[in-house]
């Protein structure tokens, strides 16, 4: 697949790009809330969507029949499809979920409308089952699950903990100072789920505070790992690891702590800009190659980068999104940010696929790049807030067009972690 991907535009496509570089530094003049931003809103050409299988580019060894038995039957690529109408809705809401966090709460936000939560995700070749959690929880009896990554990973624990929470409640036994790393245990059925806030995955000293302002550029350490979530590994059965959007931050990247060169660091500092993608390729290169010679064989699902759908600007300068239903395949392009952020993770997944069946560790694509490119409908926007036009229906709002509302589309994440985990 990485083959037939589109290469990945030169470096100097960024560099002369200044006007993306001025949007950046403007966002982190004027450091705005919110931890991830997005990219430029430039619509690039981009049919290139092919959906992704994993296929193994090594020879088969005979003691491996059992990985390769997938191979042999037809295979649905869950990841191709189309959001259809379904009148059944959320098995969670508001008052039934006490995980939800307030940027994300759009129901209690005020959201008037509902219709976003009235659509199931369809692969071409098959039916997604719905997560089934009195099922999930009894396989997960005495078993432990991390999500490991940025705000996105907290946005998909949330789902997954209202999800399981019908059934068992969760309780959390553990946070850090700024809440960002938490654990939570059903007690009944001794499950254990953690988020683990580690947003470069890598070794990052990052001087930005909780509303996202900069003091420095953040120093990434592209030869070591984050210990945050390494030094747990060991504890978990399952493991979904995901990053992305902080990647396209203004940083200094260190190999060896040596300065290597950095990313949007022009002007003051004589240094090479060496592109997000580097830096991203670096990492995942990194965490795949821990994950696949860890002596500790955690289940662990790569997941894909989270497109963002602001229309009419960004996070800092009014931009919007008020879409109220799915896009059809073909109705949108990946901006070219995403885009190769997503190439960088094929083919950084492709590289490290064969090594891991040659040696039994289990690892798997969680793609869900594409069908969320298709949902610019299930953002908070401005019901990030609580109740943002209550008094001036013309009130300037930040509008969130990253995250997700809970309940919303991110469920269907869910559903495919299910199918996945259970497939197998
Ligand atoms: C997507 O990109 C293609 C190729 O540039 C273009 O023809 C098409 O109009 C674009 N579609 C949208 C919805 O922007
Ligand atoms: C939330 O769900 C509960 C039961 O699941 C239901 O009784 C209640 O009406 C729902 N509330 C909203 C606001 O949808
Ligand atoms: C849930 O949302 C509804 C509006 O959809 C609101 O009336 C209700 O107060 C909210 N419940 C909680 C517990 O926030
Ligand atoms: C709606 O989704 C549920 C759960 O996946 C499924 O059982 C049902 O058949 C769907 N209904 C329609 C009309 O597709
Ligand atoms: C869970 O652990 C308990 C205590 O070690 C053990 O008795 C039980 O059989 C285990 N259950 C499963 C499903 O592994
Ligand atoms: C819970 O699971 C752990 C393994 O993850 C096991 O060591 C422990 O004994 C279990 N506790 C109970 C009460 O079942
Ligand atoms: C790392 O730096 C040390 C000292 O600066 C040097 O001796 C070593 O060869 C370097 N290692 C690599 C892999 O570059
Ligand atoms: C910047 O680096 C270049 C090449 O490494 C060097 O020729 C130049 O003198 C440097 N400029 C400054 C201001 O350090």
């Amino acid at each position: 697949m990485s083959g037939d991907s589109n290469p990945l535009k030169p470096l100097s496509f960024y560099k002369q790009n200044s006007f993306v570089i001025k949007l950046l530094i403007l966002f982190l003049l004027f450091g705005l809330t919110i931890h991830l931003f997005s990219s430029n809103s430039i619509h690039y050409s981009s049919p290139a969507f092919e959906s992704h299988t994993s296929s193994p580019q090594t020879d088969k060894g005979s003691d491996s029949t059992k990985l390769f038995r997938d191979e042999e039957k037809p295979k649905c690529d869950l990841f191709k499809g189309e959001w259809i109408p379904n009148q059944s809705g959320p098995v969670y809401n508001n008052s039934s979920c006490p995980f939800i966090e307030h940027h994300q709460n759009c129901m209690t936000n005020g959201r008037p409308d509902s219709g976003y939560l009235y659509w199931r995700w369809k692969p071409l070749d098959c039916n997604l089952a719905k997560f089934n959690p009195e099922r999930f929880l009894d396989l997960m009896r005495n078993k432990s699950f991390a999500f490991i990554g940025d705000s996105i990973s907290r946005n998909h624990v949330q789902s997954f903990l209202c999800i399981l929470s019908q059934v068992e409640l969760a309780k959390e036994i553990y946070h850090d100072e700024e809440y960002k790393s938490k654990t939570w245990v059903f007690p009944k059925h001794n499950f254990t789920v953690a988020v683990i806030w580690s947003p470069f995955l890598v070794k990052a000293e990052i001087f930005e505070d909780n509303d996202g302002f900069s003091t420095s550029e953040t120093q990434l350490h592209l030869d070591k790992l984050d210990e945050k979530w390494t030094s747990q590994y060991n504890n978990f059965d399952y493991a979904i690891i995901g990053g992305g959007k902080w990647f396209l931050k203004t940083a200094i990247y260190f190999e060896n702590n040596t300065i290597l060169g950095c990313h949007y660091c022009h002007g003051e500092k004589n240094l090479t800009d060496l592109g997000f993608d580097y830096a991203y390729r670096k990492a995942l290169e990194l965490v795949l190659n821990f994950v696949i010679n860890s002596n500790h064989k955690t289940q662990v699902l790569l997941r894909s980068v989270t497109p963002d759908h602001f229309e009419n600007g960004e996070w800092h300068n009014g931009g919007t999104c008020n879409r109220r239903v799915p896009f059809k395949d073909g109705m949108v392009n990946i901006t070219d940010i995403d885009r190769i952020l997503h190439e960088v993770e094929l083919q950084e997944f492709d590289k490290a696929i064969g090594v891991a069946l040659e040696k039994e560790v289990w690892l798997k694509l969680l793609d869900t790049t594409r069908l969320s490119l298709l949902r610019p409908d299930g953002h908070p926007g401005p019901y990030r807030q609580s109740h943002p036009f209550a008094k001036d229906k013309n009130a300037k709002v930040q509008y969130d067009c990253l995250h997700w509302c809970l309940p919303g589309p991110i469920d269907s994440w869910n559903d495919l972690v299910m199918e996945i985990l259970m497939n197998d």
